[in-house]
């Protein structure tokens, strides 16, 4: 079983101008596995909502195909196990956060026994039991999130997408988020979320895709797009001194700081004979480190670097 699975998904929004056609997605080969949290990262323009929109059938691909839980796309009755949180949804301002919810659970085919219920439920998961009967023209940005979220799961689907969830609340409200989406995963949901919010989704999610002007650019863990190969950084308990640095001289050593050092080998054996002459040296190892870079640093490199390939 897979979540989600898209199939050289192409998606170009035609124009009177031809030369003005967009090519929101190209050849897109995604897959997204259940029980995860998975974010779809990319620069604005760069395709995301264009993807969310197709799977969910709002709009049709160009050509290629995909599915959900398992089932093709074109099979609307899927839809009914899928939550949405659109960007940057609107309801009715005279609405309270408990009307809204009563509409959207009605929409839903819930009678008004059950909606009590499950109204009082979702409530208190987003925390917004305190201001069910305050209009949410009065709410934060971080409490109308909250409601789109309770909104998105109200008939408790097993996969949700997010469109950009945490655009524009603050800190505080943006931890509130992450803390509901992992307590939702913790349940089981499948998570798919699009953010141009780097730092953020670095916190949560399991797995992220970097997608620039329709293409996907990198796929994987946080963890593996971060890890810069090959790069450490040795940290001894004395000094590593510019005699050091002359001993250790076949090896590329850079960014000295008192005790610390950085390096940069071929493969790991190569750092294995950078440990033996320290050693043989009398140095003392306290740690090795492979070298990260952040998400965002990552990111922004990759972007440039894709940029600069199409000129
Ligand atoms: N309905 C539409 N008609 C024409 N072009 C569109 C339409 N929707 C999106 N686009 C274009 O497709 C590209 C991808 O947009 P979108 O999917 O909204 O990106 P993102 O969500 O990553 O910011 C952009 O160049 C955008 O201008
Ligand atoms: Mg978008």
């Amino acid at each position: 079983m897979t979540s989600i699975s898209t199939n050289n998904l192409t998606k170009i929004y035609y124009s009177s101008f031809k030369r003005k056609n967009v090519q929101a997605l190209s050849n897109l080969n995604l897959t997204v596995q259940p029980g995860t949290i998975f974010g779809l990262l990319g620069p604005n323009g760069a395709g995301k909502t264009t993807l969310i929109k197709i799977l969910l059938g709002i709009t049709f691909p160009t050509s290629g195909s995909a599915s959900i839980l398992n089932e093709d796309i074109k099979n609307y009755k899927i839809r009914s196990k899928v939550g949405y949180l659109p960007e940057s949804h609107k309801y009715p301002s005279y609405l309270t956060g408990e009307s809204v919810l009563r509409f959207f659970g009605r929409m839903n085919g819930n009678d008004n026994t059950n909606i009590k219920k499950e109204i009082d439920y979702l409530l208190d998961l987003v925390k917004l039991e305190k201001w069910r009967k305050t209009k949410i023209k009065n709410y934060s940005k971080g409490m109308m999130q909250r409601l789109g979220l309770a909104q998105a799961i109200i008939n408790n689907p097993d996969l949700i997408f997010l469109d950009e969830p945490t655009d524009g609340v603050d800190p505080i409200g943006r931890k509130e988020i992450r803390d509901l989406l992992i307590e939702l995963k913790q349940k089981g949901k499948t998570i798919f979320l699009n953010s141009h919010l780097l730092t953020e989704v670095e916190l949560f999610t399991d797995r992220v895709a970097i997608m620039n002007k329709g293409i996907l650019l990198k796929e994987g863990t946080v963890k593996e797009l971060t890890e810069k190969k090959e790069e450490y950084q040795v940290q001894l308990d004395s000094e590593f001194t510019e005699s050091d640095r002359t001993l250790m001289n076949d090896f590329s050593i850079y960014n000295i700081k008192g005790n610390a050092f950085d390096v940069k080998v071929e493969n790991p054996v190569e750092l294995n004979k950078l440990i033996d002459k320290l050693r043989e040296n009398q140095k003392v190892i306290k740690s090795i480190i492979l070298q990260k870079e952040t998400l965002e640093e990552m990111f922004i490199n990759l972007i440039e670097e894709a940029e600069g390939k199409k000129k």
